[in-house]
């Protein structure tokens, strides 16, 4: 990490990673690390090659993590992160309630029956919101650009489904660029699209951020295009897009304004109708 990503100046270099097995693999496990690496196009790694990639994918026998092995998402003797959606607060009062500023901002609220509603995650990441929305009966596709963090939150997906099949059924992922799947949308429309981009802000604001996010801004940076995204879906027929932001960040875009605000405790979801 360079001084001018610690002053929130600048962007550092994009992290380097490798894919690599837990330490004793069975023979299968190494296949599936060696197939993993050339569809991600990555490097194999192995303790004693020459590579030095700061990051980690590891295949273990059940599932995908990802470790640093420096800079700021390193945890020395820390444990690899992977993503457990079936984990989420999805069932106590507070977590199933329709109240929830997420159900109200994407207009679950009144609903009785959201099959009915497909809310397209433009911004999907680890997936904590694509899961509580498929768990709350959406149908969910979930797009995500990065090839690693894709490849994670599909063996997060096919992990969780061992433990509700029905809600892993309602969530589909797609390794995609999302600007590039709103020029040509599937038929019909999604009714909701979805965005939550990486928060903006110098580092120290984001001291509090845990690991699996820190892991995360290190794999794909700050989301500088996130404007771009809202504009794009705001010229596609679905019928409500709702933004997460940090409670007190401006809009992502000056135009046009929102039509409500739904403010959570911690963050505030923007929500547009498409024109
Ligand atoms: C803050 S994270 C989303 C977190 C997610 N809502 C959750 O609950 O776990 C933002 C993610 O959006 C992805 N992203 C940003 N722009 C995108 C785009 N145009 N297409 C697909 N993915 C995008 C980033 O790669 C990043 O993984």
């Amino acid at each position: 990490m360079n001084a001018k990503d610690d002053d929130g100046l600048s962007p550092p270099a994009p992290a380097t990673v490798a894919v690599t097995v837990e330490v004793v693999a069975a023979e299968a496990t190494k296949q599936r690390a060696a197939a993993l690496a050339e569809q991600l196009g990555l490097p194999l790694w192995t303790s004693d090659g020459g590579d030095d990639p700061e990051l980690l994918l590891i295949v273990t026998a059940d599932r995908l993590a990802l470790k640093a092995r420096r800079g700021e998402a390193a945890v020395v003797g820390g444990r690899p992160v992977s993503v457990d959606l079936a984990g989420i607060d999805t069932r106590s009062a507070a977590g199933a309630s329709r109240k929830q500023p997420l159900f109200r901002a994407v207009g679950l609220h009144r609903r009785h029956a959201p099959s009915d509603v497909t809310v397209a995650d433009l911004t999907a990441g680890f997936g904590e919101d694509a899961w509580m929305l498929a768990r709350f009966g959406c149908r969910v596709i979930a797009l995500e650009r990065h090839p690693v963090v894709a490849a994670m939150l599909e063996d997060a997906v096919d992990r969780a489904a061992a433990a509700e099949p029905q809600v892993a059924s309602r969530l589909e992922v797609l390794q995609r660029d999302s600007a590039l799947w709103l020029a040509a949308p599937p038929q019909p429309v999604p009714a909701v699209a979805y965005i939550d981009p990486m928060y903006p802000g110098p580092a120290r604001r984001r001291a509090a951020q845990g690991k699996a996010m820190k892991l995360l801004r290190r794999l794909v940076g700050e989301d500088p295009d996130a404007a771009n995204l809202l504009q794009a879906a705001l010229e596609v027929p679905i019928r409500r897009i709702v933004v997460k932001r940090p409670r007190r960040a401006p809009p992502l875009v000056t135009e046009p304004e929102p039509v409500a605000v739904i403010r959570g405790q911690r963050v505030r979801f923007d929500v547009y109708i498409s024109t």
